[in-house]
C-alpha cells in the first residue's frame, strides 16, 4: 500500500520526459527544415557570391543617373529588344537575368560602356560611349551593380568568363 504514491511518481516522471524529448525533436526537425529551404544552391553562391561591397553601392546610384532611363530602372531592358530596328540599330537590352549582358566577360562590358555599343558600318548603336563622363572606377562601380540583378548561376557564368577578359 504505501509503496503506491511512489510508483504513480515515477509513472509521470517519464511521461513528462517523453513530452519533452517529443517537443525538443519536432523543434529540432522544424528548424532544420527551414534552414535547408533557405539556404542557396551551394555550388553556385561558395564560389561567386553576390556583389554587395561599396562599389555596387555606388553603382547603383550611378545606374540610375546614367543607365535607367534606357535600361529600365531594375534592368528590365525595353521590349522587343532583340528586333532590329529600321535603321539597324537596337531597342536598349535587359541588363538582369533575362538579357544577354552576363554572356559577356568584365574585359568586354567595360569597353562597351566606356567606348559605347559596336558602330561598324551597317550598324548603327544607340547605346552612347561614357568614357568620358565616368571615371574606371565608375564604369567598374556600374558593372558591378549590375551583376546584383543577376541570379548566382549568371553570376557564376560570367564570373568564369572574366577569369580570361577581367576589367582593364
Ligand atoms: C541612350 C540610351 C542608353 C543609355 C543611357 C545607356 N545605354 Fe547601354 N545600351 C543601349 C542600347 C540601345 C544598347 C544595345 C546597343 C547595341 O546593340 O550596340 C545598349 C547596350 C549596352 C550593353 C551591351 C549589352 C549586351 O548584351 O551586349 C551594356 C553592357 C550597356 N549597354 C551598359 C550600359 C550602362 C552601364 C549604361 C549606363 C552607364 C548604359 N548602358 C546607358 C542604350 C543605352
Amino acid at each position: 500500500m504505501t509503496s503506491r504514491p511512489a510508483t504513480r511518481n515515477i509513472r509521470r516522471v517519464p511521461n513528462i520526459a517523453f513530452a519533452i524529448v517529443v517537443f525538443t525533436l519536432a523543434a529540432i526537425a522544424t528548424s532544420a527544415a527551414c534552414s535547408t529551404a533557405e539556404q542557396p544552391k551551394p555550388a553556385a553562391s561558395a564560389s561567386v557570391a553576390p556583389p554587395s561591397d561599396a562599389a555596387a553601392d555606388a553603382g547603383s546610384l550611378l545606374y540610375a543617373s546614367s543607365c535607367a532611363v534606357c535600361h529600365g530602372p531594375n534592368g528590365e531592358g525595353q521590349p522587343d529588344w532583340r528586333v532590329r530596328r529600321p535603321d539597324g540599330s537596337f531597342l536598349p537590352p535587359p541588363h538582369d537575368s533575362s538579357g544577354h549582358t552576363w554572356h559577356h566577360p568584365d574585359g568586354v562590358l567595360y569597353e562597351i560602356v566606356r567606348d559605347g555599343g559596336l558602330t561598324a558600318a551597317g550598324f548603327v548603336s544607340g547605346m552612347p560611349a561614357f568614357g568620358a563622363l565616368l571615371t574606371p572606377e565608375e564604369i567598374r562601380a556600374v558593372l558591378e551593380y549590375i551583376k546584383t540583378l543577376w541570379g548566382p548561376d549568371e553570376r557564376a557564368a560570367q564570373a568564369r568568363l572574366s577569369e580570361a577578359d577581367p576589367y582593364p
